[in-house]
């Protein structure tokens, strides 16, 4: 029997992702250390969100499905946080680990350190600094509640260290006392480990007709793309002209969130146009393999994920961030992405440099694709400590 038991708590696309990566490093390096308990909240549910990422790159089965499901923030993390804090006590783990910056992430950390058990927050220390975001208030709250904070860039690191976090602290590593380590980026892990494979796997690019084709790939999900109408049609509009002028295709996987924000601009005269626009092609949310094949041949990435940014540098595809700031702050920095916000114009003109003038300037900037090994072995050396006291 393992000697230490982990709970890992996730509930959303990209935690499923970059969950993957802890799970196949403790099946492969640490089974005998770790035995590894997955709470999956529910936060997204459909097949296409969920299911798909647990079969394509082999997440164990949860231990336990909370079933949450979607509502506003406060009744999200509430009930989360309810149901989480009953496992903690029926489980009794040595530590929890929580990804990224979502509600999942937030009620994990928050339940787990009321109840004095040490969590790790994986990709800790990034920042928008635009407090407006939900995403930035569950960062800054799951790194204040933290033991182990592993920051994916340098950047992290520096944000960490700014708000008073000591970057040369020792064991024993405590809530008060907590680890800081730049460890890189276990998406990274990612990309590195499945592209062959889904390279093999996945018929994307013939499905959708791009093959040896140049496309753009566009992804729009935050919340304040999503429910402002105004920066949602602007964003539309943009990528309606683009495409029209330079006969480009735009493959545009929806999230459910932008799916039913649609329709809200059925008023104007956007939609009819979309409909109309046959380089424009909306489609159902991908499989990580689907989309790790179209970011590999794409020209150019539009995005507002945090996830498909990064991607985009892994790929070398110039990205335009359909974002005011950006927490990837170094891919701005070495001119391979540009903040063009919701703003047609500096779209257009953004899609135009990058179109005359690619990025070439790549250093590296997420690691050495090895985050969740690094990452393990610091917490079983934890662990381990822990149980000799
Ligand atoms: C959440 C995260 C965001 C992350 C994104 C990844 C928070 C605050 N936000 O945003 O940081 O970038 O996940 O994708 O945690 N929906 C469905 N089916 C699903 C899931 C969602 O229809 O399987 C719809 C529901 O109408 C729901 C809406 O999408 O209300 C938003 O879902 P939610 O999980 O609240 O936030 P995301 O926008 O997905
Ligand atoms: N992704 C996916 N299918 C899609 C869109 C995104 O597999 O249709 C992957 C993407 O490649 C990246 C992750 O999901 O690995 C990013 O998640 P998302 O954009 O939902 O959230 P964010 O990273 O912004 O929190």
């Amino acid at each position: 029997m393992a000697k230490h038991k982990i709970i890992t708590i996730i509930g959303a696309r990209p935690q499923f992702i970059k969950a993957s990566a802890i799970s196949r490093c403790i099946k492969n390096n640490y089974s005998e250390q770790i035995r590894e308990v997955i709470v999956n909240s529910g936060q997204h549910y459909d097949d296409l969100m969920s299911k798909v990422f647990f079969n394509e790159l082999e997440i164990p089965e949860p231990d336990y499905d909370l079933g949450v499901g979607s509502g506003s923030h406060a009744y999200q993390t509430g009930v989360m946080l309810q149901r989480i804090e009953d496992i903690l006590i029926e489980e009794k783990p040595g530590l929890v680990i929580v990804y990224g910056d979502t509600n999942t992430t937030m009620a994990g950390a928050l339940a787990a350190v009321k109840l004095h058990i040490p969590v790790a927050h994986i990709e800790a220390g990034l920042r928008s600094f635009n407090k407006s975001m939900p995403e930035e208030i569950n960062r800054v709250a799951c790194d204040h509640m933290s033991t182990f904070l592993f920051t994916p860039t340098l950047t992290g690191l520096t944000n960490l260290v700014l708000e008073g976090f000591d970057p040369d602290a020792k064991p024993d590593y405590t809530v008060d006392n907590p680890a800081l380590f730049h460890c890189g980026d276990i998406m990274f892990d990612n990309a590195l480990f499945f592209l062959d494979l889904a390279e093999k796997k996945s018929n994307i690019l013939q499905a959708l007709d791009v093959s040896g084709k140049d496309y753009i790939l566009c992804t729009i999900h935050r919340e304040n793309n999503t429910d402002d109408t105004a920066r949602l049609q602007h964003i539309l509009q943009a990528l309606d002209s683009i495409s029209r002028e330079k006969q480009f295709d735009f493959i545009i996987p929806l999230h459910p969130r932008t799916a039913k924000a649609m329709p809200q601009l059925t008023k104007s005269s956007v939609m009819d146009n979309l409909a109309k626009n046959p380089y424009l092609k909306f489609i159902s949310p991908l499989s990580y393999f689907d989309m790790l094949v179209l970011e590999n041949h794409c020209k150019m990435i539009m995005t507002d994920s945090g996830g498909v940014q990064k991607e985009s540098y892994f790929f070398r595809k110039p990205c335009l961030v359909l974002r005011s700031e950006s927490e990837w702050i170094e891919l701005v920095e070495t001119g391979h992405a540009v903040l063009a916000d919701a703003n047609p114009e500096k779209i257009r003109e953004s899609f135009l440099h990058f179109m005359e003038h690619p990025p070439v300037n790549h250093p590296s900037l997420f690691g050495d694709g090895k985050a969740a090994e690094f990452i393990l072995h610091e917490l079983v050396k934890f662990l381990d400590g822990s149980l000799q006291e």
